[in-house]
């Protein structure tokens, strides 16, 4: 066990000590977790092996899941990639700081722990304020991943954060939720044409706006399968699973509410104690279960915003099961199946006839 030291930020003008406190744990080669617009990450000096591999310890992430470095200033990109490709500058300047990670060519600055060998390494410039300022004072590129267990949904608020891995880093900065809610998107822009790794925040259709083209890698949700894999190593493993089953019951909204309220009845005969994650539009239709909604379908973003929060709600129940309700594949909706269909291990039930 290692003592925990948590900072409480309410107002971050006031509270620059105990960020340069954080910050100074992170000098000193320790590991602190700190909230970005995304999720809450858990960062290391990324320059420093020792302290890298102590994040890998901690989540008990397996190390041939590379690592996203954090930066706070545009110089420091520089330090990290061989060139910066012209695709990248335009997207840097429409989207950083921002949910968007950018795989380059690595520079030799950038050790091996980092990128798992691989000679990309993925960059973002979070925007959240307290990020920006731990970076800053810490004058360092910082490694973080989202600051869960590996395998548990990652963390949008410090309590989150608190539960998985208290005792077990530095320092945990709380600084309230994180809006965004899903991880940040990856792109890949070293292929002739940018391809999004991890579908997030900034949707295919804003990359379309400053890219002529740009694919969706085939292999995001195609682990079933045996012949395409993931190019983002971290997306061919089942995560962001809650302790109890997750099955998804797609189709129309008209269509799913009475297949779940059909499951639910169906489980509950058998004594299970069943959990339902509906939406606000359908919360009411409910009459059994545990219920919980994600945020509302007509304003999708919500939805990004609750998720991990909800699924790890379920947890707290001690529910046998989770029915969940499909989301619209439209914007970020992508980004949610995404993350909900390997919460639930690809288990999708079609609600239609
Ligand atoms: O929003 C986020 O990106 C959060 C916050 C804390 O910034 N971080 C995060 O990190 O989600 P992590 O480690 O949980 O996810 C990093 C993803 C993994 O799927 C990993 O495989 C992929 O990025 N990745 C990292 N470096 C890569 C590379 N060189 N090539 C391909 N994929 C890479
Ligand atoms: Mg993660």
């Amino acid at each position: 066990m290692i003592k925990t030291k948590i900072f409480e930020i309410d107002d971050l003008s006031t509270s620059k000590d105990k960020i340069k406190e954080a910050a100074d744990l992170l000098i000193k080669g320790g590991t602190v977790a700190f909230p970005t617009e995304t999720v809450y990450g858990l960062g290391a000096n990324a320059l420093d092996e020792e302290a890298v591999a102590k994040i890998f310890k901690a989540k008990g992430r397996p190390s041939d899941n590379p690592l996203i470095v954090h930066i706070s200033k545009i110089e420091q990109l520089y330090e990290l990639v061989e060139s910066v490709p012209p695709i990248a500058e335009k997207l840097i300047e429409r989207f950083w700081p921002g949910p968007i990670t950018l795989i380059m060519k690595k520079s030799n600055n950038v050790p091996d722990i980092i990128t798992a060998g691989l000679d990309t390494v993925a960059i973002r410039m979070p925007s959240h304020a307290i990020a920006k300022e731990i970076i800053d004072m810490a004058k360092l590129p910082i490694a973080a991943p989202s600051a869960n267990l590996s395998g548990k949904p990652s963390p949008t608020k410090a309590s989150h954060v608190i539960k998985d891995l208290n005792g077990k880093v530095d320092g945990i900065v709380s600084g309230g939720s994180s809006q965004v809610g899903l991880e940040s998107t990856v792109l890949d822009i070293t292929l002739e044409i940018p391809m999004i790794l991890r579908p997030g925040g900034i949707t295919k259709e804003d990359l379309e706006q400053v890219l002529e083209r740009v694919e969706i890698d085939p292999g995001i949700e195609g682990v079933t399968s045996d012949d395409v894999t993931p190019r983002a190593p971290g997306m061919k493993y089942t995560h962001y699973s809650p302790q109890a089953d997750v099955i998804i019951v797609s189709g129309k909204v008209d269509e799913i509410v009475p297949k779940i309220i059909e499951l639910t009845k169906q489980k509950q005969k058998e004594g299970k104690k069943v959990g339902i994650m509906c939406t606000d539009e359908t919360k009411n239709k409910y009459m059994n279960g545990i219920v919980y909604s994600m945020g509302s379908r007509e304003k999708i973003e919500t939805i990004a915003t609750k998720l991990f929060d909800t699924l790890r709600q379920f947890d707290e129940e001690d529910v046998d099961l989770i029915f969940a309700e499909g989301i619209d594949r439209k914007s970020v909706g992508h980004a949610i199946m995404n993350r909900m269909i390997k919460a639930a291990g690809y288990n999708v039930i079609k609600s239609g006839r």
